[in-house]
């Protein structure tokens, strides 16, 4: 690598020097150390003080994180750029950029949108830490030229701007120019025949998706299969229906003291869980079958490979080849960026994008006509306390966005919903997007949106936002 060459093409980006004048100390980790090195004499070259290192010194101003670039496990690269980015605020450090390869267009790239992240965790860090300058830079890089790579990269990074990516032909692409839209709360689509259909529903048995679930079936008929990991618990016996945890607890409190047994608060919590579980998948199941749908609830743990192989086998014996899927399974493990461990980001991701992984490695070789993603607002817009979360919402959004390109005929949505009165918003968080300013969407309205956008056929944007803009708010 000669750097005179690399100065030269360094230079030839209006603003790059101003950009790197602005810091004293730059320091880039070398997950990926070819491109590493060649982006730190570009940046020598203007003369800045440089260093490739995954533990920069205390004084480092600016640190350019590689690890989406350097390939490996999906969870295990998403936690690496998190640790970095926790390790740099602690130091003090005043400007982060993430970058990542989705094409350098934010579109699916050679990892198919695996390790494409860094935007959500960049616009998450930006609100938790105001004071820092986060950036995300969705870089194309061709391994086999490095100089052209490292071109890009500057070009890029003279931009400026939160989030910007520079693709193969050198052409700079704002994320989310036209592709996202915000959906009114009202549509008019017209429904196909799905008929004969075999939908796999993650997460389909409760919370929002088993709404959108129920809204299609009412056009459509067909034949669901909805996994969950809850095995449903029978209604506890001698007690009446209700969908009421505080007065559950109540009524079986008082079982217990009237069989002459001591009430034991996490005994009586887990049955009153399981209970209402349970019953809310049989009311789904009913609700399915009331619209003419065949339905079957499989309990799976999509976050085993295993056990969603041995479902998808199921599933195919007992309903039919599969062609369409909706991914709804997703958990919450709240916590702002510095407080974050490992363990929670796995919860959220296991889920999320492992799970994802698990049931399209399951569905190889299927023909699938429509692809729902349950991704969240939390990844377009970054969200206070849940950077995990937008993360891996955001890496549906960039999967969504490849398997489109990969099968155009089909549908493929990745839905990026606002709050909904519903789910696992519970009351506490409620409260929160309401104090914002920030409406929850109905569940009626969504359900049938949701139903509307599945029936409308591809080529109406794969990435949609649905819900209140949080962008005039402080809802981060
Ligand atoms: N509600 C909202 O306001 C909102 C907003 C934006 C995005 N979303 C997204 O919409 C989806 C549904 O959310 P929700 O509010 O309906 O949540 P929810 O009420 O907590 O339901 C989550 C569903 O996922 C299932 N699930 C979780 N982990 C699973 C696993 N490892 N394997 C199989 N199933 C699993 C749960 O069933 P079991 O507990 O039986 O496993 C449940 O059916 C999520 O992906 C969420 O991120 C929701």
């Amino acid at each position: 690598m000669r750097p005179i060459e690399l100065r030269a093409l360094a230079e030839l980006h209006d603003g790059l020097a101003d950009e790197v004048g602005t810091w004293s100390s730059i320091a880039i980790t070398n997950e990926n150390s070819t491109l590493a090195e060649s982006v730190a004499h570009a940046l020598s070259a203007n003369g800045c003080n440089v260093q490739i290192s995954n533990s920069p010194e205390a004084l480092t101003q600016q640190l350019i994180v590689c690890t989406a670039l350097g390939g490996g496990n999906v969870i295990d690269m998403h936690w690496q750029a998190l640790s970095h980015a926790q390790a740099f605020r602690r130091a003090g450090g005043k400007s982060l950029i993430l970058l990542q390869d989705t094409g350098g267009n934010f579109a699916g790239g050679p990892s198919h949108g695996w390790h494409g992240g860094m935007a959500a965790l960049a616009r998450t860090a930006a609100l938790e830490w105001p004071d820092m300058s986060v950036r995300c830079i969705d870089i194309a890089v061709e391994p086999e030229d490095v100089v052209g790579t490292t071109s890009r990269l500057m070009k890029a990074y003279a931009q400026n701007t939160p989030l910007s990516g520079v693709d193969l032909s050198g052409r700079v692409c704002a994320m989310h120019t036209g592709e996202l839209l915000r959906q009114p709360l009202h549509s008019s689509s017209q429904a196909e025949t799905t008929a004969n259909d075999v939908w796999i529903v993650s997460g389909g048995a409760r919370g929002v998706t088993a709404a959108c679930i129920e809204a299609l079936a009412q056009r459509t008929g067909g034949r669901f299969a909805l996994l969950g990991r809850s095995v449903p618990a029978e209604w506890p016996s001698g007690i009446e229906l209700s969908d009421d945890i505080k007065e559950l607890r109540r009524l079986l409190a008082a079982r217990a003291l009237a069989n002459g047994e001591r009430p034991v608060p996490k005994d009586i919590e887990r049955i009153a869980r399981q209970a209402l579980a349970g019953q809310e998948i049989r009311n789904t199941v009913a609700s399915l079958e009331a619209a003419g749908a065949s339905v079957r609830y499989y309990p799976c743990d999509i976050s085993s490979q295993q056990q969603v192989n041995n479902v998808v086998a199921q599933i195919h014996n007992e309903l039919g080849q599969i062609t369409a899927m909706v991914h709804g399974a997703g958990v919450l493990a709240d916590s702002n960026l510095i407080d974050k461990t490992r363990e929670q980001l796995d919860r959220v991701f296991d889920t999320k994008v492992g799970g994802l992984n698990n049931l399209l490695v399951a569905l190889e070789g299927a023909r699938l006509s429509h692809i729902a993603l349950f991704s969240s607002a939390a990844a377009f817009y970054g969200n206070t306390g849940q950077g995990d979360y937008a993360m891996a919402n955001e890496v549906l959004n960039r999967i969504a966005q490849s398997l489109q390109q990969r099968l155009p005929e089909a549908t493929v949505k990745s839905f990026n919903w606002g709050p909904w009165e519903s789910g696992m918003v519970d009351q506490t968080l409620a409260r929160y997007f309401k104090e914002r300013g920030i409406g929850l969407i109905p569940v009626d309205q969504g359900a049938a949106l949701f139903a509307d956008e599945m029936l409308a056929g591809a080529g109406r944007g794969v990435e949609l936002l649905v819900g209140d803009s949080w962008a005039d708010t402080s809802a981060h």
